[in-house]
């Protein structure tokens, strides 16, 4: 039979913290639990560094879970330190944490995590397995050619390690607030847009670990102005880790858009982008093949399959995923991202321009298919609620 939250949660309820004559839920320490199978996941969130209570808690969970809940469940527990959240705690009441006044926040800030991105009809996932296979150039140009047909699109970069979009939007500096502190996103060619770059020291980024991502995204999505949109577009993170695991539960995603360039090194990595998706119940839309062949700029008739021919394309059919399109090798492109106008917003002169624009409707074409024949895709819920 197949575990559920309640059951971990429940069977969490019999863990004491030694001190605090509270169990852990009551305390609520544990954050981003996430239950696939037999497998479980979770963090212990405590106010500071403590080697030994970190071991007996871990200890004290697993043991818990193997009675009440499984003896075969496989677990992955880890812990963090959350300074911030649990000082709120000791303000408020003197004793650490989440009791009283801060629960009630906690609620509230949890009904509005419900109502996450009610105004948004379609949330579109870019991701790929390898860095710098072009993920960020698919997803700004996918958004511009969404935009292109009238609809109102937002794009969002969530890779806080190496945020590409504000030079490909050529839009830099910090976002305006509202006076009810939302975010306002940035506007240019139709489109708004935001990148977690714009807002995050890049030297502070690289030390941040998986639950702080998760949690900053969350943030983003619940405290931006994004008003109505038909499109969101959302430029991932590269890899397949717990990062992006977490990220795509995090939001009720209606599809995902898979990059790969042609060549096995990057096949294999969009191969686990694919059966990441599936995992986790998020339909996958197609993948694209981009760097398909390279078309030098004084020969545009010329086509050299420099990467090997058609490898995004067949690994889609292997994997009976759709093949949404390929994207030459341009000199054009990388100038255009550069210069931050993207090219398909460009000239309709390069095969580039073009191929973006027949990506954006086999997107449109795949997601009108998706949603006729599925349900929206559920946010699986990582807050543990008290
Ligand atoms: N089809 C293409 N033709 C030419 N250059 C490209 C193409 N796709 C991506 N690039 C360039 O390759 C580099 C990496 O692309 P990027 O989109 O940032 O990759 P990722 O987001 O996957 O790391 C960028 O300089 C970009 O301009
Ligand atoms: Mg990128």
């Amino acid at each position: 039979m197949a575990i559920n939250k309640q059951q971990v949660r429940t069977a969490l309820t019999h863990v004491m913290h030694p001190e605090m004559d509270k169990d852990v839920v009551t305390l609520d320490m544990i954050e981003d639990l996430i239950v696939q199978d037999s497998f479980i996941t979770f963090t212990i969130d405590l106010p500071e560094k403590d080697t030994k209570l970190e071991a007996t808690l871990k200890d004290k969970c697993k043991e818990a879970i193997h009675k009440f809940v499984d003896e075969d469940a496989v677990l992955d527990i880890t812990t963090a330190v959350n300074i911030s959240k649990f000082r709120n705690g000791e303000e408020e009441q003197g004793e650490f944490p989440g009791q009283g006044h801060r629960s009630q926040k906690k609620q509230e800030q949890d009904q509005e995590d419900e109502e996450i991105l009610t105004g948004v009809d379609n949330i579109i996932a870019v991701a790929s397995g390898k860095g710098g296979v072009g993920k960020s150039t698919v997803a700004v140009n996918l958004a511009c050619g969404l935009a292109r047909t009238g609809a109102k699109v937002g794009l969002l970069d969530t890779d806080i390690y190496g945020p590409s979009i504000p030079t490909m939007m050529d839009a830099h500096g910090r976002p305006n607030i509202t006076t009810e502190k939302q975010l306002i996103p940035k506007e240019k060619y139709g489109i708004r847009f935001l990148s977690m770059g714009m807002l995050v020291d890049p030297d502070q980024a690289m030390i941040w670990r998986g639950p702080m991502v998760t949690s900053a995204v969350k943030q983003f999505m619940n405290e931006v102005e994004w008003g109505e949109l038909d499109y969101l577009v959302l430029d991932l993170p590269p890899g397949t880790g717990d990062i992006q695991l977490t990220l795509v539960q995090t939001v009720p995603l209606t599809g995902a858009v898979i990059v790969s360039t042609p060549q096995n090194v990057a096949l294999d990595d969009a191969r686990k982008g694919v059966a990441m998706f599936k995992k986790v119940n998020v339909p996958v839309l197609g993948m694209v093949e981009n760097m398909a062949y390279f078309i030098p700029e004084d020969q545009p008739d010329k086509k050299y399959h420099i990467f090997g021919k058609h490898g995004a394309r067949n690994l889609a059919e292997q994997m009976g995923t759709n093949f949404l399109g390929e994207i030459p090798l341009e000199q054009k492109v990388r100038e255009s991202s550069d210069e931050g106008k993207p090219i398909v917003l460009g000239d309709m002169e390069t095969k580039s321009g073009e191929a973006f624009v027949e990506l954006s409707n086999n997107v449109i074409q795949q997601l009108a298919i998706r949603n006729q024949e599925q349900d929206p895709t559920e946010k699986i819920d990582i807050k543990i609620k008290p």
